[in-house]
């Protein structure tokens, strides 16, 4: 019997959500007739009813682009709903009974939820609520401990390795020593495979508090080897030993509020004063989210896209596709929530970075 999909986006935008949707509507309607509709801007676009059908002219020519065709946002939560009415935060509460009462009038058979841990959290409680939901982890962050990967990641790695590559030569020209702020929140994923992959000599990860004094040695010492200039990559979400997180922004009507920002300008200032060299501060933002995937991550989209098509088919709902031993698999989304990844003081890549010089400010 054919199935009607609803297909939502929620959470930050990430390259290969657009792979995503392309797999799930013309692998879904070639091999299982299915039909499909797209919720816009992720679980407000459910709450308001507003959608899209697709077929496979809605999604010719995607596969390639970055961001979202059906849009995203990272604030609608429907359980502890709060919206901005006339400048003010106004809570309305779980509104959650809305959404399930439009999928039941649609008559959606299945959700599919592409999305982080904050999307995925509420794809989990539309499961208990009885909903058809397959969840599908998407984050440039890398920080879903659920799956061995999410898309976004791999090209935002490759972003910010190109623009290491690129302050790197006007360090390397000015004697200068640059320090660049890369996004992953709490978790330190995009600053330890970037740093890597970009010959960074100082690497700041939100999971090992860093000591400034330990970032100048670094300094002085490629001075001593005739090295006058050096790169440093900043997790947005590290701190010194004892310090502060840098908050850029307070986003009220947003489950989770705070965003990151402004770590790279608080150790410029104060470097500045320990080493003999101008010291300035790059924040890729949201440069590392945006534009076309890698096809790294195009690849991991495609296989996404087609397991949750499986699993829809075997009726096998309430979980999220998942990435196991580089095999595709499954997971409950009862087991997806709270298990954040973050990198391990003690992971191999940490080991090797540091006996390859690398310092960490630890
Ligand atoms: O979770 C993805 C992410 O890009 C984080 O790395 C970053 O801290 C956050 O989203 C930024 O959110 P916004 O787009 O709301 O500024």
């Amino acid at each position: 019997m054919s199935k009607k999909i609803g297909i939502l986006t929620g959470g930050g935008d990430a390259p290969g959500l657009n792979a995503v949707i392309s797999t799930l509507v013309k692998a879904g309607i070639r091999q299982y007739g299915y039909e499909f509709i797209g919720y816009k801007m992720g679980y407000r676009g459910l709450y308001r009813n507003e959608f899209i059908k697709l077929d496979e002219a809605a999604v010719s020519g995607i596969m390639h682009r970055g961001g979202t065709m059906l849009q995203s946002s990272n604030k609608d939560n429907l359980f502890d709903y709060t919206v901005i009415e006339n400048g003010v935060a106004v809570k309305k509460g779980d509104v959650s009974g809305v959404a399930v009462e439009n999928l039941r009038k649609e008559g959606v058979d299945v959700l599919c939820i592409l999305g982080g841990d904050g999307t995925l959290t509420s794809a989990r409680d539309y499961a208990r609520l009885g909903v058809n939901v397959v969840g599908v982890p998407k984050t440039i962050d890398n920080d879903l401990g659920a799956t061995e990967a999410t898309f976004g990641f791999d090209t935002a790695v490759d972003i910010v390795t190109e623009n290491l590559g690129r302050v790197h030569t006007t360090a390397e020209s000015h004697n200068r020593v640059i320090i660049v702020e890369v996004m992953g929140r709490g978790a330190g994923w995009i600053a330890l495979y970037s740093g890597i992959a970009g010959s960074a000599d100082v690497i700041l990860l939100p999971e090992i508090p860093y000591s400034v004094e330990k970032v100048a040695e670094k300094v002085r010492q490629r001075d001593a080897e005739g090295k006058l200039f050096a790169i440093i990559v900043i997790g947005e979400g590290a701190k010194s030993v004892g310090g502060e997180l840098s908050v850029s922004k307070v986003v009220v009507d947003s489950p989770d509020p705070v965003r990151f920002g402004g770590a790279a300008a608080k150790l410029a200032a104060e470097l500045e004063l320990l080493v003999d060299h101008e010291v300035r501060s790059v924040q890729l933002g949201h440069i590392q989210r945006g534009g076309e995937p890698s096809a790294g991550d195009r690849v991991l989209s495609v296989r996404y896209g087609y397991k949750a098509l499986e699993l829809i088919e075997a009726g096998e709902f309430g979980r999220m596709v998942s990435l196991k031993n580089g095999e595709m698999s499954s997971v409950s989304l009862e087991d997806v929530i709270g298990s954040n990844k973050l990198v391990s003081p003690d992971d191999e890549l940490v080991r090797a970075a540091k006996a390859l010089g690398i310092v960490f400010g630890d």
